[in-house]
């Protein structure tokens, strides 16, 4: 029993001062539960509502392309300067420092490879998604593609059916593949689609045309990739008009390892993301940086 000695009675009541009950900050996800909203709470910025996700998992699919050879060498120095990690398990624990306290959005299904069919994926054992303390799990949907729709639709709910269970959040990663278009019709659908099975939030593309659209109708967050590697400038601008446009953040992994100062194109993206720097500042930013 705790010692008694020198006991002070309770008096700080704060009667008159009722308990707040504050709005959750991300769209969509206030009737989530405590787990789930304090994962959020740590790749999301709660003063900004936006985050910055380094994407590295691309290994799985593409073996050891440009700029993830020796991911110790090239991501690791990058890590501190992300808002949220998105890799796989393997290299998770082979690589990332057990010691980061940056949160991990776990690409969560794996199956095919850019070599035969994509998007045949099957998803991880959630216990062992436990065991990585991750704070998302991310899971691949194909809309429209025949071969892989029903399989991947049905990774997302059974991975949304063990999130709902342990509290934690999932991330629905609309596919592109060759079939399948890359405009805001086929854009809003797709998020649309991870948003009803559950998703707590959702990455695609950013078009050119209607991505305002493919936002409003998405009632979760949605964070944008890269995609192929642009010109600095060019990545920069596309994450600008993505915010602009109401995406919460990017998901960004070739226009930040491929380019020739992945640092600097951390902190310039991140400017613009978190303070609404605009692209021209932002490169410049960029280029300023050693
Ligand atoms: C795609 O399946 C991968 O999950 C990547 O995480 C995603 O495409 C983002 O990376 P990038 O910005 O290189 O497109």
């Amino acid at each position: 029993m705790a010692d008694m000695d020198g006991f002070k009675d309770a008096a700080a009541y704060g009667i008159g001062t009722p308990q707040k009950n504050e709005a959750f900050f991300l769209k969509g996800n206030e009737n989530q539960g405590w787990g789930v909203k304090n994962r959020l709470s740590r790749i999301f910025n709660p003063k900004t509502g936006h985050t910055v996700m380094l994407a590295f998992d691309h290994g799985f699919i593409m073996g050891p392309t440009s700029g993830l050879e020796r991911i110790d060498l090239t991501i690791n120095p990058l890590v501190e300067y992300a808002d949220c990690l998105m890799c796989t398990r393997g290299v998770l624990r082979s690589v990332v420092p057990p010691t980061t306290s940056k949160p991990v959005c776990l690409r969560t299904d794996g199956g095919t490879t850019i070599l035969t069919e994509l998007n045949l994926n099957r998803v991880y054992d959630v216990e062992d998604v436990i065991r990585l303390n991750v704070s998302a799990m991310a899971v691949m949907v194909a809309c429209g593609d025949k071969a892989s729709e029903q399989i991947t639709t049905h990774n997302l709910v059974h991975t949304v059916d063990m999130g709902a269970k342990y509290g934690i959040p999932v991330l629905g990663v609309t596919a592109v593949g060759k079939d399948m278009a890359r405009d805001a019709r086929y854009f809003g659908l797709a998020t649309r689609v991870c948003a009803e099975n559950g998703a707590s939030f959702v990455k695609t593309y950013y078009t050119e045309e209607g991505f305002e659209k493919v936002v409003a109708q998405c009632p979760v967050p949605i964070v944008i990739a890269g995609g192929k590697k642009l010109p600095e400038d060019k990545a920069l601008e596309l994450a600008y008009k993505a915010i602009q446009a109401g995406a919460a953040g990017v998901d960004m992994g070739r226009n930040v390892f491929q380019s020739a100062k992945p640092l600097a194109m951390m902190k310039a993206i991140s400017a613009v993301v978190h303070q609404g720097l605009s692209a021209q500042d932002a490169f410049q930013l960029y280029n300023d940086e050693k």
